[in-house]
């Protein structure tokens, strides 16, 4: 039924027009005007937002700390074929598609991505964990919201954390690995809070040696090879010695490679954030500017 309901979207945002200049004209003409309830125009955004969200029939609020644990994971498995915000390429278009529509949690999504649909092209993801797939699911959810409840939903999500409370999660959790110099003036080093929020859920490298992945590699005949990883499969690891020496090594039985890497230490963290802890923190971040 959902489905349906979300093809009426543009017909929906023209009656929410309607109503929004209906009231206003009710309100310039005098009397009936001082007896007019909340209306459209003197919402809060959130209001807004949720009204909206009741008039398009839209279904459960997207869990955003999921799916912003979902987007690297949509981004590496699914975006090459359904496009970066699942609008489609190769694939189909997910926003209109009936199985995410139909979906609120990962509930109907979640199997059927186990399964795929191989006779159509798309592949059964069976080793992908049901929390990965999860993860995934809101992320889609995520774009269904952001094209239909355009708008306020953004103003909506962003800012609404504690700074302080953020202060307190990034001085418990962040300090074994950062410096305040990591922090100091971040919020004016991105264009938006948003990119701000997604500079910190999902950084990518930025060349500080002291964050960079390294590793020390044990030899067969008891040497050791220790220093920056430049590239690393199940079978091969290339470490870059003090010398400068770039050692290209067979991972052959006998040899032990312990990696330290912690941007991925970094990911494993930002799987445990709840959504309070997110909005949390980039409402402090925000504040450093
Ligand atoms: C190799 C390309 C490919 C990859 C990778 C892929 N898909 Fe698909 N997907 C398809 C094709 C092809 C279809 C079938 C479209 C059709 O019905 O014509 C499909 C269908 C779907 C549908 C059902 C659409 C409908 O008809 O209602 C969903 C949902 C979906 N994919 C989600 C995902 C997600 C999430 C991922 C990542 C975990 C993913 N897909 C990865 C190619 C792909
Ligand atoms: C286990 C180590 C680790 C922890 C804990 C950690 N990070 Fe990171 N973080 C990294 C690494 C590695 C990078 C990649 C940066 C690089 O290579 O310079 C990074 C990058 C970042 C960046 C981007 C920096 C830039 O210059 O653009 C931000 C912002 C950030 N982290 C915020 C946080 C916040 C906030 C927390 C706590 C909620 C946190 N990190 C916890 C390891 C960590």
């Amino acid at each position: 039924m959902r489905h349906r309901v979300f093809r009426a979207v543009v017909a929906g945002v023209f009656v929410v027009f309607a109503q929004f200049a209906f009231n206003q004209e009710a309100q310039n003409g005098g009397q009936e005007g001082a007896q007019q309830q909340v209306t459209y125009r003197n919402m809060t955004p959130e209001q807004r937002a949720a009204a909206t969200r009741a008039f398009l029939g839209l279904g459960a609020e997207p869990d955003k700390a999921a799916a912003a644990r979902g987007a690297p994971l949509f981004e590496q498995t699914c975006a090459f074929c359904h496009g970066p915000q699942g609008r489609g390429a190769t694939g189909s278009s997910l926003l209109t598609s009936d199985v995410v529509l139909g979906d609120d949690h990962g509930e109907h999504l979640v199997p059927f991505l186990k399964k795929g649909l191989p006779e159509k092209g798309m592949p059964a993801f069976a080793t992908m964990s049901d929390g990965e797939l999860k993860d995934i699911s809101e992320f889609v959810h995520l774009q269904v919201e952001e094209v239909a409840n355009r708008g306020t939903y953004r103003v909506l999500n962003i800012l609404v954390g504690s700074s302080t409370l953020g202060q307190n999660y990034v001085a418990a959790h962040c300090m074994s690995c950062h410096t305040t110099k990591t922090f100091a003036h971040i919020g004016s080093r991105f264009r938006s809070p948003e990119q701000l929020q997604r500079g910190w859920i999902w950084p990518v490298s930025s060349g500080d040696r002291s964050l960079a992945n390294t590793a020390s590699v044990k030899m067969p005949d008891g040497g050791e090879i220790s220093g920056l990883v430049t590239q690393v499969s199940d079978f091969r690891i290339t470490v870059v010695d003090g010398a400068g020496k770039a050692n290209l090594i067979d991972r052959r039985p006998g040899v032990e490679v312990r990696m330290k890497d912690p941007l991925a230490a970094h990911q494993e963290m930002i799987m445990t954030l709840t959504n309070a802890d997110m909005h949390n923190v980039t409402a402090y971040l925000d504040t450093l500017k």
